[in-house]
C-alpha cells in the first residue's frame, strides 16, 4: 500500500503524543488523558475510520512532576506502534526515537518489523533528544554535535536494509562489524521519516536524510519563513523536504465555549508546577522554539507543550488550517485534552470544511 504521508490528501493530518499521559497538555482537569492502552486504541481507530492519515507518538522517558508527574506514563513507541498496526489496518504508524539512546541496528530491525506487521505502514520521527535527566538515566549527556552522530545513525539503518551482504561501519561514533538486518522494510529504500527540530542543523540533517522535517511556528504569518528555510536547504543539497508542524485543538460549538474551556483547562488548572518544570528544561537545554515563545506562551505550553493553538468553532479552526496549509506546510499533528472524547466532533465537523477547502479529498 501507499505508505498516507505519499497518500491524496493536500494537507495531511495526524494525531500527536496519545501514547503519553496528558497528551500534549499539563492541566490537572480530571479528564485529562490518561494514556491508558484501551485509550490508545479507541483514539487510533477513531481517527482511523475518520480518515486521518497518521498516529505520531512522543518519545518521552521521564515526567516533569508537578502535581499529576505528567508525562511519567508513556508508552514506548516501537512497541506501541507494533501494538496499533495489529488493530488497524489503514493509518500511518510512527515511532519517535532518540538517536543517542537507541542502537542503530536495534532500531532497524524494530522499525522494520512494524513496517511488516502494519504492511508498509510504519514511520520514523528521529529526535536527538534535549531533557539532560532523561539522558542521565541511560548514564549518557545530550551531545554538542548530536546531528552528527544522527547523519551516521540513519546511513546504518538505510545501509542495513539495502546491502546484500552483511558490511562493516566505520564512523565516528558507530564502528560496527559485519551488520546485517532481516527483513528489509517493506517500504522501499526505508520507512517514511521526519525529523523533530527547530534550530538549524536539525533543518541541515532533516535535508539531508529525511523526508519531511516535523517543527514548530510561534504564528502562522511565520510560518512560511521556516517552510521557505526548509525548501533552501533541501535544494542546496538537490532534495525537496517538506514541514509539518503541530497544534493543539479546543474545537466547540461556540467560540465563547472554546475559549473557555482553554482557559480553564491551560490557566486554571493548568498543573503550575510541572509548567514551570517543563518550559525551564526546555528554555535550557532545547533551541526548539523561538526564545521569545517561552515567556509570551505560558498557556501554551500548559495546553500543547508550546504548539500552535486551534481553538474555536470548526469554522475557525478549518479557517487558520488552510491558513497554516497556506505558508506551506504540508500537515499538522493535532492534541487534545482528552483524545477520544474530543476527535469525534472535531472530525465530524472540521473534516468536511477541509474537503470543501481543496485541503483533503472525498
Ligand atoms: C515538533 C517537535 C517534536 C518533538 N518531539 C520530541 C519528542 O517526542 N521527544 C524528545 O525528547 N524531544 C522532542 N523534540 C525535541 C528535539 O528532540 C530537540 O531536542 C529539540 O527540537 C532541540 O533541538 P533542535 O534545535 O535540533 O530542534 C521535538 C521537537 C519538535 C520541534
Amino acid at each position: 500500500m501507499t505508505h498516507p504521508l505519499h497518500g491524496p490528501h493536500r494537507f495531511k493530518l495526524g494525531v500527536f503524543s496519545a501514547n503519553a499521559d496528558g497528551g500534549l497538555a499539563i492541566t490537572t482537569v480530571p479528564e485529562r488523558w490518561r494514556a491508558s492502552w484501551a485509550d490508545n486504541v479507541a483514539a487510533a481507530r477513531i481517527a482511523e475510520e475518520a480518515g486521518l492519515d497518521f498516529f505520531l507518538p512522543i518519545a518521552r522517558w521521564k515526567g516533569f512532576g508537578g502535581e499529576t508527574r505528567v508525562r511519567e506514563h508513556s508508552f514506548e513507541t516501537f512497541t506501541w506502534a507494533a501494538g496499533l498496526a495489529a488493530v488497524t489496518s489503514r493509518i500511518g504508524l510512527f515511532m519517535t526515537v532518540h538517536v543517542p539512546l537507541v542502537h542503530p541496528v536495534y532500531a532497524a530491525k524494530a522499525l522494520a518489523t512494524v513496517d511488516h506487521i502494519s504492511g508498509g505502514r510504519a514511520g520514523l520521527n528521529i529526535v536527538c533528544g534535549w531533557n539532560p535527566e532523561e539522558f542521565a538515566m541511560f548514564g549518557a549527556a545530550p551531545e554538542e554535535r548530536a546531528y552528527d552522530r544522527a547523519a551516521e545513525w540513519i546511513t546504518i539503518i538505510e545501509r542495513a536494509y539495502a546491502a546484500e551482504e552483511p558490511f562493516d561501519f566505520e564512523g565516528r561514533y558507530y564502528r560496527l562489524k559485519g551488520v546485517v538486518s532481516r527483513p528489509a522494510s517493506i517500504q522501499r529504500p526505508r520507512p517514511v521519516t521526519m525529523n523533530a527540530a527547530f534550530g538549524p542543523p536539525g533543518r541541515d540533517f532533516a535535508a539531508r536524510h529525511c523526508d519531511f522535517l516535523f517543527s514548530t511556528f510561534s504564528e502562522i504569518a511565520d510560518g512560511h519563513r521556516h517552510v521557505e528555510d526548509m525548501r533552501a536547504r533541501s535544494a542546496a543539497v538537490g532534495r525537496e523536504v517538506g514541514v509539518y508542524t503541530v497544534c493543539h485543538v479546543v474545537c466547540r460549538e461556540t467560540q465563547a465555549e472554546a475559549e473557555a474551556y482553554y482557559r480553564r483547562y491551560a490557566v486554571e488548572m493548568a498543573d503550575h508546577a510541572a509548567v514551570e518544570a517543563h518550559m525551564a528544561g526546555k528554555k535550557a537545554f532545547a533551541a526548539s522554539h523561538d526564545a521569545a515563545a517561552f515567556d509570551l506562551y505560558r498557556q501554551r505550553f500548559a495546553g500543547g507543550a508550546g504548539s500552535y493553538p486551534l481553538i474555536g468553532t470548526p469554522e475557525r479552526i478549518a479557517e487558520e488550517i488552510a491558513a497554516i496549509a497556506a505558508q506551506g506546510y504540508a500537515g499538522a499533528a493535532l492534541s487534545f485534552v482528552n483524545y477520544t472524547a474530543e476527535l469525534p466532533f472535531f472530525c465530524a465537523r472540521v473534516l468536511p470544511l477541509l474537503r470543501q477547502a481543496g485541503l483533503r479529498e472525498g
